[in-house]
């Protein structure tokens, strides 16, 4: 079984990476390291460096290792920061995808796992469920449901299967805590490390479920071997919301620090974000086993180990109008966190057992 892992040196992805190593596979990583790291990638899989808009390298790629699977995590998945990079959303969300799906039409893959979002489902619309009809409503959520749309064409015209996953708010061990634009978890214990208040957009009272990577990644790499999961659209995560508000308190908890919260200004956001996952756990088997406290706790006893992480401002922002004031901030901050960046271990086997102006992101996704 030879798979390909596309942002394999990411978070999920090389979560992901080490469970189809476990089950048997021969693995490539594509990863073009913009958000991941090379020291993240797990041992036995082959790294190849390069990005996923590249085709004439992925058409390499496909002869070459004559892929059964393809696994494809690649993205930028900023939801709030990609109003203000659409360019770059779609050429790397959606192309990058596109190009994939052809190679894997004209390699006859046996079967293409997409990792879609929630942010798919726009707002009003819970607890999110498979069977309502996508209404996205930032670039992100429109790339990842074109990605969908796409797929399901190409199973129909070629008879490419997939699945589609949508995991929502995923936290665990080798997230990216040092970007300043998404994952509130990293924000916060970044900011605890280096000393700096906690900062949340609005009153902190907007929900999220948020889901540990060990009641994530273990489903999307055993997918391909299940065939009812075969061309369908699984919600995957945690079941029980919980507030900004309550999330500060429990990471304060974990580090044993009573957190001081700096508010900012709201800015525009789904407010309740959580979704039905019936469907997972009936086809899947899929079941979120891990309380908010025990995967925060495996978290920041990872953080602890690697340290504060130093982030950039992204580079290229394309639309400044309507930018939350903390962002446009960080373009023009001198010395922003200085910290040493710490090595990063191999993810650790979770399935068995910014600095102060960069407010939190809660979006609904990632
Ligand atoms: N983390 C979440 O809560 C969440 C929620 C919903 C969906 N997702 C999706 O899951 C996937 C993985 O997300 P993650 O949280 O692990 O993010 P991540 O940033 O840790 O991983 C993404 C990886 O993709 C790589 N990458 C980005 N653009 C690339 C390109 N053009 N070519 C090659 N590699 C590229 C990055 O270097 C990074 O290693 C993404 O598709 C994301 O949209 C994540």
């Amino acid at each position: 079984m030879r798979s390909l892992v596309t942002g394999g040196a990411g978070f999920i992805g090389a979560h992901v990476t080490q469970e189809c190593l476990r089950l048997g596979h021969e693995v490539v990583v594509l990863d073009d390291l913009s958000g991941g790291f090379r020291d993240q990638v797990p041992e036995g899989a082959l790294f190849v460096e390069g990005s996923i808009t590249d085709h004439a390298l992925l058409a390499r790629l496909f002869v070459e290792h004559k892929f059964d699977y393809v696994y494809h995590l690649a993205a930028y998945a900023a939801e709030g920061l990609s109003h203000f990079i659409r360019r770059f959303n779609y050429t790397n969300n959606l192309i990058g995808s596109v190009n994939l799906i052809n190679e894997s039409v004209r390699h006859e893959v046996k079967c293409f796992v997409f990792t879609s979002s929630i942010a798919v489902y726009g707002a009003g619309q819970v607890p999110m469920d498979e069977a309502m009809v996508p209404q996205p409503e930032d670039p992100y959520g429109v790339s990842k449901y074109a990605v969908e749309l796409d797929l399901r064409a190409a199973h129909e015209m070629f008879g490419l299967d997939y699945v589609v996953f949508r995991p929502h708010n995923v936290y665990g061990e080798n997230q990216n805590i040092g970007d300043k634009y998404r994952n509130v978890i990293g924000i916060f214990m970044n900011q605890i490390m280096q000393g700096q208040p906690l900062t949340i957009f609005g009153d902190g009272e907007q929900t999220r479920a948020f889901s540990y990577i060990g009641d994530v990644a273990p489903h999307i790499a055993r997918s391909v071997h299940e065939p009812r999961a075969r061309n369908q659209v699984f919600n995957i995560g945690a079941d029980i919301p919980y507030s900004v508000n309550e999330l500060a308190r429990v990471v304060g908890r974990a580090f044993g620090v009573e957190p001081e919260i700096r508010y900012l200004p709201p800015r525009i956001e789904v407010v309740n974000a959580y979704s039905s996952h019936e469907k997972a756990a009936e086809l899947l088997g899929a079941r979120a086993g891990t309380s908010l406290e025990e995967g925060i706790a495996r978290m920041a006893a990872w953080a602890r180990a690697v340290g504060a992480r130093k982030g950039q401002p992204f580079g290229e922002i394309e639309v400044r109008r309507n930018m939350p004031p903390s962002w446009r901030e960080l373009e023009s901050e001198p010395g922003l966190a200085d910290v040493a960046p710490a090595p990063t271990p191999a993810p650790a086997p979770v399935s068995a057992p910014a600095p102060a102006s960069a407010a939190a992101s809660v979006l609904a996704a990632p």
